[in-house]
């Protein structure tokens, strides 16, 4: 076994196995086959009393090997592997260090026993996948850990640390120090230990259990699981475990198990897996490119977005120095940020210490020069360029050499930007999602002069204030906005032709966004962007925005909302459109779902593809991570492109063609969609 990645080492009389797959130790064809391999070796030799299962590296296998996925299978398969260490006549110790994750964890519950260091976490995270534990994990959780828990950690993917893994009886012991040599300490207190623990027999607490429980959490979690597959497959399987032994859980759970695996949405979830983590890769930038040094970071505007923003760096202990124009506006911003703390604190996902340091860490001043120490200064005042111009140029000014000079802008051109610079390389745009402290995206934007290490510095700290940042080129909006605005021209056309918004919101809601365009535009503001002139009415929102409907804020805007912000469906809004209608000579017609689809989905892929020809998105995944992460779109449906791709290219191609001339002028095709759609081809391969 030279090359397994698998080696043996005895200790007096307890085997060491020793996993070596590096990054994540995941359970590969050749960790499966040398598990095996090295159980047998233990049976085979008599002065063996105990075995013991651990990892090199950063981490305890973190399940199965996800590339092997869709490939044929190589055996044994992972079911059989636990079952084979579990089915040992001597007792086996997992030692877990890092993460047991999925098959990981089905591996750590097939060994008899389970030590693990203090920081060490365990979960069982296939349902991000779109999957279940299928290794027996849903029939051995739920016996050790108990079947709310296992409800929780099946549905939800988190991971529990060590201590509460050991008060529910994941782990049998935490040890400080050397793992091995704890673990083996460990193995010799119990190589005598008979009947061995298994825990597939276990049955005291999967017995007597209500089934009431299963119906109270498909209640409470109805809102969290809509749409997705998996959830529910998961509960099915844990209901199985319940209700039946367990070697017939386990054939549930095997179905189940391929049910998920033959479907789309797993296969997106997987895709969405890895593009997620292709993001972070910046092409035509050498490998060797080092990050600049973040100590103090420096943010422009205490509004909405400042707060936001420079709450992340606080809450990853980066000190913020942030300047506004005006004492009131600079209490009203640190006054929101200390409330939106508290408010984590109160639901205890912060300690008070957290929150005082967090504040502490914050330098609220009106004085720009007070920035010059700063390493990274981002500026979030509001979207208009001469205003940017004079803050870069001011920048320029005092900020110290190297340092990094940002825009939070969501429109505008960081080039213009920059070359009011002397230093245009330093220049990147940062753009945030509001809420800025909460949403997982980060939009780097890379300027025609940004240097490479700016470009690498952002990304590292995309990482330390954990979000997940895509490069995007400049054009108008970058990567999303610019693919919302076809979608919201369309949507308000569509207003016109004859439907209603509430029809446009539910099909998207329907299709899995969290909101529909008018619901999203009620909730950021309808006057956002509006001229400002009540008698320049232009299109519907003008006329909204003009009579004050300015969306929640004014509880009217597309929709009416009561006290508690409930919408219901506007008489007046209908008016609005039937007059608007009317002057403009439109006959109003049905609109089938179809066509609110085409309109404004498929545009939206429309545009996307023409972002990627433009060099504009890195590659076809990084659109789809910014849909995901920063606009919610449904992540069992891998993003646009990804979508694009399951729905067929032709048929967006032909679906936009049966549109094209109600859309006129505001529409004209991709190259690339009408290439990759003539040649059977797609974007996802990319
Ligand atoms: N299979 C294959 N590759 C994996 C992998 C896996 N299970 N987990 C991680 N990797 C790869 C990543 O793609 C990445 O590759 P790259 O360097 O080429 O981009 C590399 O390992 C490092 O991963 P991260 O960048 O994510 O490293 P982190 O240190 O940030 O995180 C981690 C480590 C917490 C282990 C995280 O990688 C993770 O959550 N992995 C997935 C765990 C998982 O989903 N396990 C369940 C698998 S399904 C299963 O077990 C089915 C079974 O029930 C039958």
């Amino acid at each position: 076994m030279t090359d397994s990645p698998i080696s043996t080492a005895k200790h007096h009389d307890i085997l060491v196995v020793t996993s070596n797959n590096p990054p994540v130790n995941a359970l590969g064809a050749a960790v499966r086959q040398g598990l095996v391999a090295a159980i047998e070796q233990a049976e085979g030799d008599d002065s063996i009393k105990a075995v013991v299962i651990r990892c090199e590296g950063q981490t305890f296998f973190a399940g199965a090997d996800i590339t092997e996925f869709g490939k044929p299978p190589v055996m044994p398969w992972l079911p059989s592997v636990v079952d084979t260490i579990e089915n040992c006549s001597k007792p086996v110790v997992a030692a877990i260090h890092g993460t047991a994750l999925g098959g990981g964890l089905e591996v750590a519950l097939g060994c008899h026993y389970r030590v693990a260091v203090p920081s060490a976490k365990l979960g069982v995270p296939e349902v991000k996948l779109g999957l279940l534990p299928g290794a027996g994990g849903t029939q051995r959780l739920p016996r050790v850990a108990g079947v709310p828990k296992a409800l929780e950690m099946v549905t939800g993917g988190g991971m529990v640390g060590a201590k509460e893994a050991h008060d529910l009886g994941l782990v049998d012991r935490i040890v400080e120090g050397d793992l091995v040599q704890h673990a083996v300490a460990y193995a010799e207190e119990v190589k005598d230990i008979r009947p061995l623990p298994k825990s597939s027999e276990r049955q005291e607490k999967v017995s007597n259990i209500d089934p009431s429980v299963f119906a109270d959490f498909r209640k409470a979690n109805a809102r969290k699981f809509r749409g997705f597959e998996a959830p529910e497959a998961n509960i099915k399987a844990i209901e199985a475990a319940v209700a039946k032994p367990y070697a017939e859980g386990v054939i549930d759970e095997r179905n189940l198990f391929m049910g998920l695996m033959t479907g789309v949405q797993s296969r997106a979830q997987q895709y969405f897996f890895f593009a997620e983590r292709k993001a972070s890769k910046i092409d035509g930038i050498p490998e060797d490119t080092r990050p600049r040094d973040i100590r103090r970071v420096g943010v422009i505007g205490a509004g909405t977005m400042g707060g936001g923003i420079s709450m992340n760096f606080l809450s990853a202990g980066i000190p913020v120095t942030i300047v506004e124009m005006a004492q009131e506006a600079l209490d009203r911003g640190t006054g929101i940020m200390r409330k939106n703390y508290e408010a984590t604190a109160a639901k205890g996902r912060m300690t008070g210490e957290q929150v005082e340091a967090a504040m502490g860490a914050l330098n609220p001043t009106l004085d720009f020069n007070a920035l010059a120490d700063c390493d990274l200064i981002i500026e979030a005042v509001f979207e208009q360029m001469e205003v940017k111009k004079d803050i870069f140029a001011r920048l320029d000014a005092i900020a110290k050499p190297g340092a990094i000079l940002a825009s939070n802008t969501s429109y505008l051109n960081i080039d213009e930007i920059a070359a009011v610079t002397k230093r245009p390389q330093d220049v990147v745009g940062l753009h945030f999602f509001s809420p800025a402290n909460i949403m997982k995206l980060l939009e780097v934007v890379r300027g025609a002069k940004t240097a490479p290490d700016v470009l690498v510095t952002a990304m590292q700290l995309a990482k330390r204030i954990k979000k997940v940042a895509v490069v995007a080129g400049v054009c108008h909006g970058f990567i999303g906005n610019r693919m919302l605005m076809p979608r919201q021209v369309e949507a308000t056309k569509l207003l016109l032709e004859g439907t209603t918004p509430e029809q446009v919101d539910r099909v998207h809601v329907e299709f899995g966004m969290p909101m529909g365009p008018f619901q999203m535009a009620d909730l950021a503001g309808v006057d956002i962007g509006w001229h400002r002139d009540p008698t320049r009415i232009e299109n519907i929102r003008d006329a909204l925005a003009a009579e004050g409907r300015w969306g929640q804020k004014k509880q009217a805007g597309f929709y009416d909302y009561d006290d508690k912000r409930k919408p219901s469906p506007s008489p007046r809004v209908q008016e609005i459109i039937d007059d608007f209608a009317a002057k403009q000579g439109v006959t109003r017609r049905e609109i089938s779902d179809e066509e609110i689809i085409q309109r404004t989905l498929y545009t939206m892929v429309n545009e996307g593809a023409k972002i990627l020809e433009e060099g504009m998105a890195q590659r076809a995944s990084d659109i789809d991570v910014v849909w995901v992460y920063g606009y919610g779109w449904p992540v069992y449906r891998g993003g646009p492109m990804f979508w694009a791709d399951t729905e067929g290219l032709q048929k967006i191609v032909d679906g936009l063609k049966s549109q094209e001339a109600r859309m006129g002028e505001d529409f004209s095709f991709s190259q690339l969609l009408l290439d990759k759609a003539a040649e059977g081809g797609k974007f996802s391969g990319k």
